[in-house]
């Protein structure tokens, strides 16, 4: 019954395993089998309060017996007015206009559409290995793969990439990484896309799908001061990076900048559907009512599940958390590093960590997906990033103990001594 209803999903999806689960708690899920697997994915960066936290789980449960769903172009409801007053306590304090949709890519588009409204100006910038969604727009902004992109071309006009100041990749150190971006950049509105014609510039301010890559500080400064010299609007895309992963509630806190807008998404909902854009008031003000919306955007339930995971992000330190645990982490992969010269680079920000695999200057794909099976099957769930999938990225949910930190890593040393030596 199983394997045919497997068999009867659709092939379009890749698969990284074929573990069917049958409940989470915390750090860990369990198979129909009773097999437990640390998940260091967390569903892609998004349960950060853990698998079915209970204060979560209780508030998702008190809503679906009060109200499921209570259309926002018809009603308000007390779950988002709930959450916009959580939000408020951690956005940016010049960011106050809140728009709902449900879908990271969603979000994407709304922000465009948005910028778009709010200049009058029709083009997009993003930065090469950037991933924004699998919409046709954000199809059209996403760079770190072409299997997204693969037999659907061409795709929305009016979007120019700019380097991402990836040093380890350009065999720069930080500082000339982010002179090169800088530079490149400033050419593309020279050479491609004039100032005023482009609306916004993109940013992941920490790459996430294309190989979790940290700019350098200095990039990121200068990126607010160009948009304020243009008028071009900073759209920060914190949809992975965002909600404390990173060990501050949002990235750009790291670079002591405000972007126009954000986008949220993942980690907001503990796993309900929500997104969210969030810009000025100002901003707001020039997208047209009526402009943008949809049916299930700002769901009750998935409101109530924000508003009660934004309060256990704060009860519980959890961004606190992700920054402690993010040093033993990190500390520990170096170490290891010392070891399997394979692993060319430890990087990151808290539990966005990445080790990237390479061998003579080469991508070591073959390594990394290797380790991530090894891993997975002595029970430590791990995914793998990057243009050429040589990166396995790191990303427990931010209630990560000390202790399993130490396991998770004691199964990575037992699998890199598997697979470097067999
Ligand atoms: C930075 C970033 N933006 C946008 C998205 C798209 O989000 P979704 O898959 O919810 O549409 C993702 C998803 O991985 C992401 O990492």
């Amino acid at each position: 019954m199983a394997t045919d209803a497997i068999e009867s999903l659709s092939p379009v999806w890749g698969r990284i395993t074929d573990i069917v689960v049958d409940r989470g708690e915390g750090s860990c899920l369990y198979d129909t089998v009773g097999r437990r697997y640390l998940d260091f994915t967390c569903g892609i960066a998004v349960t950060n309060t853990g698998h079915c936290h209970p204060k979560v789980v209780a508030a998702i449960q008190a809503q679906a017996a009060r109200l499921i769903h209570g259309q926002i172009n018809i009603l308000f409801h007390q779950p988002m007015l709930d959450l916009v007053g959580e939000l408020q306590t951690v956005v940016p304090l010049a960011l106050d206009s809140f728009f709902f949709s449900n879908s990271g890519a969603e979000a994407v588009e709304g922000a465009v559409k948005l910028c778009k409204h709010a200049t009058g100006r029709p083009n997009v910038i993003v930065f090469s290995g950037s991933f924004h969604g699998r919409t046709h727009l954000t199809m059209a902004m996403t760079t770190s793969k072409t299997v997204y992109r693969v037999g659907y071309q061409p795709l929305v006009p009016g979007i120019f990439v700019a380097p991402y100041p990836y040093a380890y990749r350009l065999g720069m150190d930080e500082m000339q990484a982010a002179e090169h971006a800088m530079a490149e950049l400033k050419r593309l509105l020279k050479s491609q896309t004039a100032p005023d014609e482009t609306a916004c510039i993109v940013v992941e301010p920490v790459l996430g799908e294309g190989g979790y890559v940290v700019p350098p500080a200095r990039f990121m400064t200068e990126l607010r001061e160009l948009c304020d010299e243009t008028g071009i609007l900073l759209v920060a895309d914190e949809i992975q990076t965002g909600f404390g992963r990173t060990g501050k509630f949002f990235a750009v806190a790291h670079f002591g900048i405000v972007p126009d807008v954000m986008t949220m998404a993942k980690g907001i909902a503990s796993g309900l559907p929500l997104s969210c854009v969030v810009t000025r008031k100002d901003l707001a003000a020039r997208w047209r009512t009526g402009t943008h919306g949809g049916t299930f955007g700002g769901n009750a339930v998935a409101c109530a599940a924000g508003a009660a995971t934004l309060r256990v992000i704060k009860e519980e330190a959890l961004v606190e958390n992700a920054a402690e645990r993010g040093r033993q982490l990190t500390l520990g992969l170096r170490r290891l590093q010392l070891d399997f010269p394979i692993i060319g680079d430890v990087r990151g920000l808290g539990l966005m960590v990445a080790t990237e695999f390479t061998s003579e200057g080469q991508p070591a794909t073959t390594t990394a997906k290797a380790l991530v099976k090894t891993a997975q099957e002595a029970g430590l769930l791990l995914l793998t990033c990057g243009t050429y999938d040589n990166v396995i990225r790191w990303i427990p949910p931010l209630v990560v103990t000390q202790d399993e930190i130490e396991e998770a890593l004691d199964i990575f040393a037992a699998a890199l001594d598997n697979t470097i030596t067999s």
